[in-house]
């Protein structure tokens, strides 16, 4: 009997199952009216002494083992069953929430593609800048009031110290490092992150973008500045766009103009986004000063070259008609996902 108990083990722990018919068949083979078990317990009536003791046990233990199995055959064949019936193709899916870019990076990345159509390559530099790169190779003046502390935000500015660290106003940075790793031909957009010592409000922000322009070459003259900026307005805001070069100064360019461009809004008729003039102003642009071509090491008798900058958020304003400047910094989920259909 011991034996036959001890086969009967081996054949529970043995046993596997593939559907509840199975399993069924198993229980009755076991534990049914007829089952293996209700014959041992029979028998077991008949023994006796010290064997009964041992038996007993014996045989509880395989009551148990066999139910034990039944039950965890039973519930896996359960939960597998669950999850085919579960699996119902026709049921429509759960969309996944995409991601959407960010209206500046949206413009600046159309900028950048518009320019590279006409040859431009990409540029980019550091944020934090020295003193030189930003102000100096580019022709400021020691005490021009753009490197006054309101405006400009110093790492560190030691008494005395000339060409302290600091962060960059504006991308013309670039340009210098480009012209002095470079001889002309020189064609780039460069795209960044500018920051200014400017109390934050709806119209002024310590931090915006800039794409900056430089095309320096032989021959390079204020007309080829009038037609690239005009394909580029053109590309941006539509080809009925004019646009309006108004004399200005920069230190870095001379001569300096500044670019507006006809109000796509009222179409140049006059309404409040363009303050009734029927023009808006996107940014700077000129002719590269001698002066700024010589500080980085290119020969301004040989040379000549335009540059021009613009404030990305001043064109994504225009172009979504959003007037806070703190929107674009806030990362508010609900004012990104409005520009979703922009890509
Ligand atoms: N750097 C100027 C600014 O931040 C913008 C600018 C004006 C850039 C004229 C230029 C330029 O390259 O030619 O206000």
């Amino acid at each position: 009997m011991k034996t036959r108990i001890e086969n009967l083990l081996s054949e529970v722990e043995a046993f596997t199952a593939d559907s509840a018919q199975k399993v069924e068949e198993f229980r009755i083979k076991m534990l049914g009216k007829k089952g293996d078990l209700t014959l041992l317990f029979e028998e077991f009536k008949q023994v006796s002494g010290e064997m009964k003791r041992e038996l007993g046990q014996k045989i509880n233990e395989l009551k148990n083992r066999a139910q034990g199995k039944i039950n965890e055959l039973r519930e896996t064949l359960e939960n597998s069953s669950a999850t085919t019936l579960s699996l119902d193709s026709s049921r429509p899916g759960t969309a996944d929430s995409m991601g959407t870019r960010h209206p500046v990076a949206v413009v600046r990345n159309e900028i950048l593609d518009i320019f590279s159509r006409l040859g431009f390559t990409v540029a980019e530099g550091p944020e934090v800048e020295d003193d030189w790169h930003v102000f100096g190779a580019l022709n400021f003046p020691p005490e021009h009031p753009a490197r006054d502390m309101q405006d400009t935000f110093f790492v560190e500015k030691k008494e005395g110290e000339e060409n302290p660290i600091l962060l960059r106003t504006h991308t013309s940075s670039i340009q210098v490092r480009a012209m002095q790793k470079q001889q002309p031909p020189i064609r780039i957009v460069c795209p960044g992150r500018v920051y200014r010592n400017e109390a934050v409000s709806a119209r002024a922000h310590c931090m915006f973008h800039q794409v900056e322009g430089l095309y320096v070459d032989q021959n390079v003259s204020f007309a080829d500045l009038k037609q690239t900026l005009l394909y580029f307005a053109k590309e941006l805001f539509g080809q009925n766009v004019e646009i309006r070069l108004r004399p200005s100064f920069f230190p870095f360019t001379e001569p300096s103009a500044e670019m507006d461009v006809s109000c796509s809004i009222c179409g140049g008729k006059g309404c409040n986004i363009c303050k009734g003039t029927g023009w808006l102003e996107v940014g700077g642009c000129g002719m590269v000063d001698p002066n700024v071509l010589e500080s980085c090491n290119i020969d301004s008798k040989k040379y000549s070259g335009f540059a021009f900058g613009f404030g990305v958020e001043r064109i994504v304003m225009l172009k979504y008609q959003v007037r806070d400047l703190r929107l674009y910094f806030e990362n508010d989920v609900r004012f990104l996902k409005q520009f979703a259909a922009a890509i």
